[in-house]
């Protein structure tokens, strides 16, 4: 039996940018997704999760034929990925028995589909005996953020491979700063899930049209994820803090805030953070607040009392791990 876990993420600054070739810092954070893999009856996969609601079987030689339905969308991304690596081990026709098990909320930006990727592929790797570095194992929890989220820039996948806060951008080797306990981050989930696949279309759909508005908004968030990192580098978290809020009023106009989103960033500010913003795609999902220890109860309270749903989180510094 092998047992693999990998974080949650938030992105501090620059999601949506990001896809169309700005930068953006990213955070692991303490919630994670656990897989189990264990051997089961040959050429069978199995897939059972209490979380998701799913317990499922597939032959290995006909993965695309069945099942159908709801099950087949939240399990085909996944069986993606069992399959590749199955793939690379030269184990095809092996069966094998998953449990997934998560904390990290569904559909609101945390992160959960790449968690999960990351998790499955490290745990089917090591049960399979594949020596893989993260690298790799990115490489083929890729596969399903490919196939869920369209076209990703892939900073979800690497953020929880590597744990940590990276700064992320596409094509170049990612930076990796320095976690830190002298702040913490409150999440707010409105509760809202929506399709970051939509969303990220969404938004290309303009750059592809040529919006000069939206080229424009884009390269001042590129500047401000810059500004964020310098600023989280010497721990100016009051200057990282007003730097959210301005990737909060950035991420409005291009149109994928919320009126929920909107009040529970308000709430977080009024309540003493030092910045909030939305994480993710948008649309609904999460925010996520900076505050001083301190403050965090205050702070979740608020959110709490505003109708969102409060974690305050530490960041993971390990990334995916084979416990
Ligand atoms: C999703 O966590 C972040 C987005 O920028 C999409 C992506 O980078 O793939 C919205």
């Amino acid at each position: 039996m092998t047992v693999a876990r990998s974080p949650a993420k938030v992105i501090v600054t620059g999601e949506h940018f990001v896809v169309h070739g700005q930068p953006a810092l990213a955070a692991a954070v303490n919630l994670y997704s656990t897989v189990v893999v264990e051997s089961g009856s040959p050429g069978i996969i199995e897939i059972s999760s209490s979380e998701l609601g799913i317990d499922a079987r597939f032959q290995t030689e006909a993965l695309e034929k069945n099942p159908e339905g709801s099950e087949r969308s939240i399990l085909e991304p996944l069986l993606l990925v069992v399959e590749r690596t199955l793939e690379r081990s030269g184990s095809k026709g092996l069966g094998l028995r998953l449990q997934v098990k998560s904390q990290i909320p569904v559909g609101v930006g945390l992160g959960s589909s790449a968690s999960t990727a990351v998790s499955t592929a490290a745990a089917v790797a090591h049960f399979l005996g594949l020596q893989l570095d993260r690298r790799q194992i990115c490489e083929l929890a890729s596969v399903q953020e490919q196939f869920i989220h369209k076209k990703p820039s892939g900073i979800d996948a690497l953020i929880t491979t590597y744990g940590g806060v990276v700064l992320f951008k596409i094509g170049l080797s990612p930076v990796h700063l320095q976690p830190t306990d002298e702040v913490r981050i409150i999440i707010g989930n409105t509760g809202a899930a929506r399709s970051t696949g939509d969303l990220v279309s969404k938004v290309s759909h303009r750059v592809q049209l040529g919006d000069r508005d939206l080229t424009r908004i884009s390269d001042a968030a590129g500047q401000l994820t810059l500004q964020a990192v310098n600023a989280y580098k010497k721990k100016d978290f009051l200057q990282l803090g007003r730097l959210m809020n301005e990737n909060h009023e950035l991420l409005r106009q291009i149109g994928v805030s919320t009126p929920q989103l909107d009040r529970l960033v308000e709430v977080a500010r009024d309540a003493g953070a030092l910045g909030a913003k939305l994480t993710g795609a948008g649309g609904g999902g999460c925010m996520i607040a900076l505050s001083r220890p301190e403050h965090d109860k205050r702070i979740s309270k608020a959110i709490d009392a505003a109708g969102g749903r409060s974690y305050i989180v530490a960041m993971d510094r390990l990334g995916v791990k084979i416990d």
